[in-house]
């Protein structure tokens, strides 16, 4: 196959790539990111570039989603044009900011008790002088550490005679409950490390912690690298059923996003990767197969069934994660195909299983998970959100990353804005999304059922001036006036729509739960929002629209990256890892596809209230 130069300008970013492969892949491969809402299927209109050569011709697909002034200025879809000779391509036309991802969360206290436990066997020449296998010698010392009967398997022994030629002092025993995973040569306690991670379908958030004391040491997140392959995972399933080699590139791409992470951290707090021996990892169930390079094709169809749910530990060995070999893997048990460790650990890190009173726990994402409890009972359900809260599948979206518009208010008849780090716009994130179309019902532009008002019916000029029509009828947000600086930003009629279908589901979720316990509005006492979304969407905006229920005695609550506390919370303790495992147990998960009611509600909440 022929190979062609392919640069990337202005980093100046130079690789070689087989003819026919794509610019978003060359791109990717020489590790820069476009917007990919649809994994390159030329189906969102996000991923453009300038070409100025070398490329395959322009293609009707592209033309659906260029404006006749970007074809003008070579504009693309990467995922539709081609290498076919040496290319030269500018990208992206704006930046991609820093994403803000969200690191914190709220933090219970638990036991401090690691899985993996490191205990020095101090070894003095008068031990081996006893008649005694070397086995023998060494589950005598352990059992003076208060482990009894420890299980040492024929590998790890067959270690011994070569770590004790080296230091004849001691060895250090990595141990779980009672099974010794390995020895290291002399002392080695004080060097004991592990990582929580939350693997999500966007980011990827890791935590690492001295696991000598439960010091957390730093934070550091990362876009998932199988991004590229689209935004949700439907696209990532199809992905790896599909394409050749699909599956493992997924799964290489999860371990490499992790691996930066451990490299970043490492290299910032001064320690090996080598001292890491836990990673404990929360996700969704997709997340979940990748990861273990399981293939989703049972997810993927009728009825949806997962590998397993079960908690998952596995050697370190086993995985392409740059740890200590010796140490192991974790994966918090599952819900279902539609609900994850990641919920679970949201209902661990917020004590949801543990409340007397009825408390409702919401992770909003590109699924809309939501567990509920009366006080005794769990029930839980996943609703598919649609990306629209993520930004994604909306015409100006982004995620909520430098440059995007995250809050929309009114001032009198000035409609203000804020942009995350105070820049011109470049597209608003869902956050910003639900602020404008609270903005605009109050203001009158749109009806109950979701409808653009004609300029004649809105009854403030200036408003009305904000009404155009270009490919939908729209508002203009930014960049309608000489003052404004940056894109023109603009909320169409399909937007809104796609929110109608994100929040109907979302309010069907809700009420088909607390019908399940037999719970009104009246009786919750306090609402949890989760996730990047849930944490900054203003909670009198999401009631606005109608995204959440008017709760009268309810606390709103935003706990952040509550799924990355859970995940911090088990690896740090023994106690909550099993606690966990007891959630996912006890969750009783709701299939919104089996329930009558589902349509009804849904028809009914994707109206905004009068
Ligand atoms: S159109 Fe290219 S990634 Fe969606």
């Amino acid at each position: 196959m022929l190979k062609y130069t392919v640069r990337f300008k202005p980093q100046n970013f130079e690789l070689e790539a087989e003819q026919g492969t794509s610019l978003l892949k060359a791109a990717a491969e020489a590790g820069l990111r476009l917007e990919t809402d649809c994994g390159g299927m030329g189906r969102c209109g996000k991923c453009k570039v300038v070409v100025h050569r070398g490329a395959t011709p322009l293609t009707p697909r592209e033309r659906e989603y260029l404006t006749p002034f970007e074809i003008r200025n070579k504009v693309r879809l990467a995922c539709q044009a081609f290498i076919r000779a040496a290319t030269v391509a500018s990208l992206p036309l704006t930046p991609i900011g820093e994403d803000r991802i969200l690191e914190e969360g709220i933090d219970r206290a638990v036991t401090f008790q690691p899985a993996i436990t490191k205990y020095y066997l101090d070894l003095l020449p008068a031990d081996f002088k006893r008649e005694a296998s070397i086995g023998k010698i060494i589950t005598d010392s352990l059992l003076q550490h208060g482990i009894k009967k420890p299980l040492v398997d024929f590998y790890c022994l067959k270690t011994l005679p070569l770590l004790l030629h080296r230091n004849t002092t001691g060895v250090t025993a990595l141990v779980i409950n009672r099974e010794v995973l390995g020895f290291e040569v002399g002392e080695t306690t004080g060097c004991h490390y592990g990582l929580a991670v939350d693997i999500g379908t966007t980011t990827v958030v890791g935590y690492l912690f001295d696991l000598t004391g439960g010091r957390l040491l730093g934070v550091d997140s990362a876009l998932n690298r199988q991004s590229v392959h689209g935004s949700d995972v439907v696209s990532r399933i199809e992905y790896a059923l599909t394409a050749p080699e699909g599956l493992s590139r997924l799964q290489e791409e999860a371990y490499d996003t992790i691996n930066r992470i451990i490299d970043k951290l490492c290299y910032l707090h001064k320690i090996s990767t080598h001292d890491i021996y836990s990673l404990l990892l929360v996700g969704n169930t997709a997340m979940n197969h990748l990861f273990w390079g399981i293939s989703p094709r049972f997810l993927s169809r009728y009825p949806y069934n997962p590998l397993t749910v079960s908690p998952l530990c596995v050697a370190v060995e086993d995985t392409g994660l740059k740890m200590n070999r010796l140490g192991r893997v974790y994966y918090l048990p599952l819900v279902s195909a539609f609900m994850g460790s990641d919920t679970v650990g949201v209902v661990l890190s917020t004590g949801l299983h543990k409340s007397r009173i009825p408390r409702l726990a919401i992770d909003i994402g590109t699924n809309g998970e939501i567990v509920l409890t009366d006080g005794k009972n769990m029930v839980a359900c996943s609703c598919a959100a649609g990306p629209a809260f993520e930004g994604a599948h909306i015409q100006c979206g982004m995620r909520g990353s430098s440059g995007a518009i995250d809050r929309v208010y009114l001032a009198g008849d000035e409609i203000r804005y804020h942009v995350i780090d105070e820049i011109p716009p470049k597209g608003i994130c869902g956050s910003g999304l639900v602020d404008a179309v609270a903005m605009m019902l109050a203001a009158g532009l749109i009806t109950p059922n979701g409808k653009l008002q004609g300029k004649e019916e809105i009854a403030n000029p200036v408003f009305a001036r904000r009404l155009t029509r270009e490919k939908y009828n729209q508002i203009v947000l930014t960049g309608h006036y000489a003052s404004d600086k940056g894109k023109k930003i603009v909320i169409t009629l399909k937007d809104i729509s796609e929110l109608q279908l994100a929040k109907g589901a979302m309010r069907a979720g809700i009420k088909i739960l607390m019908d399940q316990l037999g719970l009104a509005d009246q009786d919750i006492r306090e609402v949890y929002l989760a996730g990047g979304f849930g944490n900054y969407v203003r909670p009198e905006s999401a009631v606005a629209i109608g995204l959440l229920p008017v709760f009268k005695k309810a606390k709103i609550t935003p706990v952040g990256n509550a799924a990355g506390s859970g995940a911090k919370m088990t690896l740090l303790s023994i106690k909550a890892l099993r606690e966990a495992i007891k959630i996912a147990e006890q969750i009783k998960y709701v299939e919104l596809a089996n329930s009558q009611e589902f349509h009804q509600e849904f028809a009914k909440g994707v109206l905004f209230p009068k």
